[in-house]
């Protein structure tokens, strides 16, 4: 029987060849929100490397729901062309491009990884940061500022346009950013959410805006193509958002029509307390999976073929998706099938390097 992990996946219309995807990863390369060569040759390299998804970083919706100021963006139309040129490559490699629609939340207006990840202030180029409620992230960040009902109606306006752009951009999948303690992420965890209207206190309110995002998507995304989001199952902090609230999430996504549920966790709150090990997270996507009956996405320190293919095999999820190995080996779509023994067409010009 040929491995799982090389069995085509069919969401809606859209056959996946293969059931790796590239984690949507973050490049802070971008200026005022444009992509350019950096991300043709990152994005497009690890198509020609066989994967069969490859789902493009944190993209912001608005200038305000970036985490730093070289995030890539899609908050303007002149953003569509280089976006679309990166799409027609790895179409052209076999491959389905996927964007990771974002807004930072309270976690905007930071460095880059490399500039320390500092909080920004005016002077350095920042902007102030809105969450569902002023509270701060950590100690030494700036505090927020609550969205009133008008800054709600823009993140579902942006959110809206930028769905629209992406169709325009070419891109097949469409994935929802609710994790990492970003801005949706920050409105479903009562640790970030103190509100007392409809977007607070109960778990039907906190989900809300979620739900209110989804729709204002849906209404644009074309039917028949997949529509994915990416959560935190768990805080890993005590009274925070946790497994349990992301079934009963998973459930009304299924209702809405969302295909699948990119399982990842926490980045919430700083005093989180993660036990980090391999395929860590893979018991969340499990369990969303069996007691919600929605497709799943595994992610989270997935390192090497044959425990990809044991998740699929074991039923845990229907989709894997690589991370920081697929920075380490951007050709492992390619080169994971020489190690499973399966036949997959290599790019002609590196056809003398195929592994046998
Ligand atoms: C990430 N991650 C991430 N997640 C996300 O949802 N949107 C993003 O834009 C980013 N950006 C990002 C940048 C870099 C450099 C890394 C390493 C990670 C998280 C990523 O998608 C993935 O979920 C985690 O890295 C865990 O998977 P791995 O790396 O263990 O396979």
């Amino acid at each position: 029987m040929s491995p799982l992990l090389y069995t085509p996946l069919e969401i809606k219309s859209l056959t996946l060849k293969n059931r790796i995807a590239i984690s949507p990863m973050c490049q802070y390369s971008a200026v005022d929100g444009f992509a350019n060569d950096w991300h043709l040759v990152h994005l497009g390299s690890r198509a020609s490397g066989g994967a069969g998804l490859i789902i493009q970083e944190a993209t912001a919706v608005s200038p305000e729901g970036r985490i730093s100021p070289e995030d890539m963006g899609i908050w303007k139309d002149e953003h569509i062309e280089k976006l679309a040129a990166i799409n027609r490559f790895i179409i052209s490699q076999n491959a389905v491009p996927g964007v990771q629609l974002a807004h930072a939340g309270r976690k905007a207006s930071s460095s880059s990884p490399w500039n320390g990840h500092k909080k920004l202030d005016a002077a350095q180029g920042g902007w102030e940061t809105v969450a569902p409620s002023a509270i701060r992230y950590s100690d030494t960040d700036t505090l927020p500022v609550a969205l009133d009902n008008a800054g709600i109606q823009k993140v579902l306006a942006d959110f809206k346009a930028a769905t629209v752009r992406s169709v325009k951009a070419g891109f097949q999948v469409m994935e929802i950013h609710a994790a990492h303690g970003y801005l949706l992420h920050s409105f479903l965890s009562p640790l970030s959410n103190e509100r007392t209207d409809e977007y607070g206190g109960s778990f039907d309110n906190r989900i809300r805006l979620t739900l209110e995002v989804v729709d204002a998507v849906q209404s644009e995304w074309p039917k028949d193509l997949p529509l994915f989001v990416r959560i935190s199952a768990s805080d890993w902090a005590e009274g925070g958002w946790d497994i349990a609230e992301s079934v009963l999430l998973s459930k009304v996504l299924k209702e809405k029509g969302v295909d699948l549920i990119d399982v990842s966790s926490g980045a919430l709150v700083p005093y989180q307390k993660i036990p980090v090990e391999q395929g860590y997270q893979v018991p969340f996507a499990e369990r969303i999976k069996e007691e919600s009956g929605i497709m799943t996405g595994a992610v989270g320190l997935i390192t090497d073929a044959t425990q990809a293919e044991e998740i699929l095999v074991m039923g845990k999820a229907d989709l894997i998706l690589f991370g920081r190995e697929s920075l380490r080996n951007p050709n492992l779509g390619l080169t994971f099938a020489s190690e499973l023994g399966v036949e997959v067409q290599w790019p002609k010009q590196y056809e003398r390097a195929k592994l046998k």
